[in-house]
């Protein structure tokens, strides 16, 4: 982080700067400032009952004019959650209160918790698998799960190749375990983070590493087995992205392969909570 930032230049962006900015740039500072100039400020006031002061959306308006103006449709994630934070922000500038108890998730029943835990300290690494194909649906819902896991400031970089290896065979050699059925590579849209130069640039990578840690869960409670593995050469990272025809502005960032697992390995143990607490006071 620089001391000598210039916020202002730095987020408070024209309507003809918003406008002449590519798409990608421009809806991940939307998913920015909404977070910071309004959602963060929306659940404060409505929180403690206090009322919002009525220049806080001002930079949402602008970002949904701009929107407008672009001729992006409406029916996209950012604009339905400004919409949706534009709707609570002007019930509280009324000095009206805002019901968020419809969104409370519902606490997980005893079973569920077992389930969740099931998923949590049963997923391991899987390094060999069947024939069995996996359906194209399976492989949907495991990468959902990596867009839904924490991303710093909302700015959502994780994009995805899907490779299956049987359409590309080889092409993953050099990995530990090339023949994984089904590669799934995190990539990053690095054009999201020009949208908060301030961000520590670990966050970027804390973002993929969230991402993977959600594919390869989801992997398991699918049923399937997984295994997050590293990029063991530059030239492997080359071939994967010259097959793909990937632009300078995806990153390759790691891999996961999945697959019906055909192994069943003994849990490396881990280290017991009191070891790995250095402090709890
Ligand atoms: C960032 C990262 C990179 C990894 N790279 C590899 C790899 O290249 N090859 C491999 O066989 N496993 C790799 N793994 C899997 C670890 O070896 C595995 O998670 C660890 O041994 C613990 O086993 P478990 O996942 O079954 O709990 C990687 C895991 C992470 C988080």
């Amino acid at each position: 982080m620089s001391d000598k930032i210039n916020f202002a230049a730095a987020f408070n962006k024209t309507r003809g700067e918003l406008l002449a900015m590519d798409e990608i740039e421009f809806r991940a500072r939307f998913r920015e400032r909404c977070h910071h100039t309004l959602e963060i400020q929306v659940y404060s006031c409505a929180y403690r009952g206090a009322a919002l002061n009525p220049e806080q959306p001002k930079t949402a308006h602008l970002f949904l004019e701009v929107w407008k103006e672009r001729g992006l449709p409406e029916t996209l994630p950012e604009y339905v959650f400004a919409k949706k934070m534009l709707s609570f922000a002007e019930a509280l500038i009324r000095g009206e209160a805002v019901d968020l108890s419809p969104y409370a998730p519902a606490p997980l029943s005893a079973e569920e918790r077992q389930g969740f835990e099931r998923v949590l300290y049963g997923r391991r690494s899987v390094r060999e698998w069947t024939a069995e194909r996996v359906p194209d649906e399976t492989i949907r819902k495991v990468l959902d799960a990596g867009l839904w896991a924490a991303h710093a400031c909302n700015l959502q970089s994780i994009r995805y190749l899907v490779i299956r290896e049987e359409s590309a065979p080889g092409l993953f050699r050099g990995s530990d375990i090339p023949g994984g059925p089904v590669h799934i590579v995190v990539l990053q849209d690095m054009r999201v983070y020009r949208a908060n130069p301030v961000m520590p640039e670990s966050n970027q990578l804390l973002d993929a590493g969230a991402a993977a840690q959600n594919l390869v869960l989801a992997a398991h409670a699918n049923g399937l087995g997984g295994c997050w593995l590293t990029f063991t050469s530059e030239q492997m990272k080359q071939r994967i992205r010259e097959f793909a025809g990937l632009p300078e502005h995806v990153r390759m960032t790691t891999y996961v392969d999945v697959g019906f697992p055909d192994q069943s390995p003994y849990p490396p143990q881990r280290l017991s909570t009191e070891e790995a607490v250095l402090l709890w006071k």
